[in-house]
């Protein structure tokens, strides 16, 4: 069977540098694996208690981001940290599975990054939390905060730091390890 891994970005912006570590990322999928980069994040409504519930997957963009969700056998996060936290955007897409549990036992991979110096780890830790929180399963080396993003993606989005490198196929490692063992 095919596995599914689905790429999430904290980010919007067009030239965003985590959405560039996501593609990095789907060049390291070892075969029969399948990476796809979820789309959706700006199209979710804000998320509403009222809304959720047996009615909530009529609305169709969280019908989509559900259903995606459960696709998928492994997750990776790869988010900015926006004034040390979460992006707002990114913090309500998983506001609308707390309760229909989608994360639950997922294996799924954190990553910051950021050109600072400690790589956004205040918003990889609370979002590592967010993610416990809903019983999502994060092998230890599938978490990771990239500092100075920046200096090491070149002008065409590829990452030139071996170091980098190393770490990013070691957490898609741990991920494929995780989905073996469920
Ligand atoms: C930031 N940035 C930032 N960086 C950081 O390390 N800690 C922080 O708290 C913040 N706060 C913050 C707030 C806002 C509103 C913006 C726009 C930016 C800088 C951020 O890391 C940088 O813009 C990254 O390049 C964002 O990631 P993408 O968009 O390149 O993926």
């Amino acid at each position: 069977k095919t596995h599914v891994f689905l790429g999430i970005s904290g980010s919007l912006r067009k030239k965003s540098s985590n959405t560039w570590l996501l593609s990095t990322i789907e060049g390291m999928m070892p075969a029969g694996t399948e990476f796809r980069i979820y789309q959706g994040l700006a199209s979710l409504p804000h998320f509403n208690p009222d809304l959720d519930g047996d009615e909530a997957e009529s609305h169709e963009a969280v019908h989509v981001w559900r259903e995606e969700l459960r696709e998928a056998d492994a997750i990776v996060i790869c988010t900015p940290e926006y004034a040390r936290g979460v992006p707002g955007s990114l913090k309500n897409a998983l506001d609308w599975v707390v309760s229909s549990g989608e994360f639950m036992n997922k294996p799924t991979a954190v990553i910051s990054a950021s050109p600072h110096p400690d790589g956004g780890a205040t918003a990889l830790q609370s979002l590592a939390l967010t993610l416990k929180m809903m019983s999502a399963s994060i092998p230890e080396e599938a978490s990771i905060a990239v500092p100075f993003v920046s200096k090491i993606i070149g002008p065409n989005g590829s990452v030139t730091d071996n170091k980098t490198l190393s770490s990013l196929l070691t957490l898609v490692r741990a991920l494929s390890q995780a989905i073996s063992e469920k």
